[in-house]
């Protein structure tokens, strides 16, 4: 397809890139100019198999025509409505279906514009609840080693990514953090790990060094995504279930990434069969087309803010573009989009060909761990010595210049195609990476 040169811009200075190495990106920059179904296309014209869902997000592909006329309708109807005191029929359709969608316990929703948004406002319902009944002692959380929980300050206090937290201060008071699950024994596992759920019984340690009237919350992602896809060992979020019950802690999964159908199902929470009481979720909610966010929590939760004089504001909290109608919109049509093509099922349909494909992997060169679980894999490569990260970051590269776009995470490969993907895109995907990595030094 001939692209018009003239609409990628000369001058890349002006745009501070986030999470982005900016001087080696402006140096050969990597544009995407345009995107349909399972494919970016690049501004120089070439066509790349989309291995990541954009950021994991775009679960229903690129370029969806209900989407696009739900989104281009809408802001020709009602562009924009205060978000407070006052409502719009999106709002409540999208949080019905949202609730319809999710597992039976979470009937009421929260919106935001972001997963760090979404954490946020979880953390901070978590400590307000256990106020609201009598419980407001309890002000402390946690969350774990390796967590990614986005980028705001609750989100980096409670996560545990080293570089996301050491260069801002001294984050959130009152956190504490349950060890990661990473064990080198369960490498190569398929799907859920072997080892590890004992790790969920230090969560007793730290309540017996705070005293549990001190703990508000419990946040972990049910699996970790952005750390490098480390799956929850057999039995784990079972025992942190089970835990947190015993002690009056609530427990919150970060489903940013697992929700809507990463993993097969609607949510991880369905999917592991355990019931949080809250989930965060924001991506997939829109295919990743407009930004927003939202909390799903029980009504347990919501009810104990419903209480004093009625015209009072219940919860001190939200956004200026807070259940947005345009967003609503796309996220409408999303989920209808989703229904309609049975995505999520067609996930769990393909996971088994996915693992297939990933495990041969497992002998190339450098590889020392392959995991999967549903349309979520990851690649973990032997560091370079002294140069940790460099690897997979060439790797990174090098499929992007044959056509393939995938994620690092230090010297973790990632990917997360759209829920649209065909075999015959499995094979081209995983076969690039396998190709470059044979070239890898
Ligand atoms: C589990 C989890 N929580 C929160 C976030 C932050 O979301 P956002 O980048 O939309 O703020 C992410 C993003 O990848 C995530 O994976």
């Amino acid at each position: 397809m001939a692209l018009d040169r003239n609409t990628v811009p000369n001058d890349l200075s002006a745009f501070w890139m986030p999470f982005t190495a900016n001087r080696q990106f402006k140096e050969t920059p990597r544009m995407f100019v345009a995107a349909e179904g399972m494919h970016y296309t690049t501004a120089d014209g070439r066509q790349v198999l989309d291995g990541t869902a954009g950021l994991w997000c775009c679960n229903a592909g690129h370029k969806r025509p209900k989407i696009v006329e739900a989104i281009q309708k809408q802001a020709a109807e009602l562009d924009y409505a205060p978000a407070f005191q006052m409502g719009h029929p999106k709002a409540f359709e999208l949080a019905s279906a949202v609730r319809d969608m999710a597992p039976e316990p979470f009937e009421h929703v929260f919106y935001t514009n972001s997963g760090s948004e979404s954490v946020e406002t979880a953390l901070k319902i978590a400590i307000a609840y256990q106020r609201a009944i009598g419980q407001g002692t309890r002000t402390r959380l946690i969350g774990r080693e390796r967590g990614y929980h986005g980028v705001n300050f609750g989100g980096i206090s409670v996560g545990g990514i080293v570089n996301n937290r050491k260069f801002f201060g001294s984050l959130l008071t009152g956190v504490d953090h349950l060890p990661h699950t990473h064990l080198k024994e369960n490498a190569f596992t398929r799907g859920q790990p072997e080892h590890g759920a004992n790790l969920a019984d230090e969560l007793e340690r730290i309540v017996a060094l705070h005293g549990p009237e001190t703990i508000a919350a419990v946040i972990v992602e049910p699996m970790a995504g952005s750390t490098g896809v480390l799956l929850p060992p057999k039995g784990y979020l079972e025992r942190l279930r089970e835990i947190t019950k015993k002690h009056g802690i609530l427990l919150i999964f970060d489903e940013v990434i697992t929700g809507f159908g990463r993993l097969g199902s609607s949510f991880a929470a369905e999917h592991f069969g355990v019931m949080p009481d809250m989930i965060t979720c924001a991506k997939g909610l829109t295919n990743g087309v407009i930004p927003m966010g939202a909390v799903l929590a029980t009504s347990q939760i919501h009810d104990a803010f419903m209480q004093g004089p009625e015209h009072m504001i219940e919860l001190f909290h939200g956004y200026t573009y807070s259940g947005n109608p345009i967003a609503c919109a796309a996220g409408l049509a999303t989920l209808e989009t989703y229904k309609e093509e049975g995505l999520f099922q067609r996930a769990a349909d393909l996971a088994p060909y996915w693992e297939d494909a990933l495990h041969s992997l497992k002998d190339h060169p450098h590889v020392i761990d392959v995991r999967n679980m549903g349309l979520i894999g990851a690649v973990e490569l032997d560091p370079i010595a002294g140069d940790p990260t460099k690897r997979a970051f060439q790797a990174f590269l090098d499929c992007y210049d044959k056509g393939c776009l995938i994620r690092t995470t230090g010297d973790i490969i990632a990917m997360s195609p759209p829920l649209i993907i065909e075999k015959a895109h499995i094979d081209q995907l995983i076969g690039t990476l396998g190709d470059v990595l044979k070239t890898l030094h």
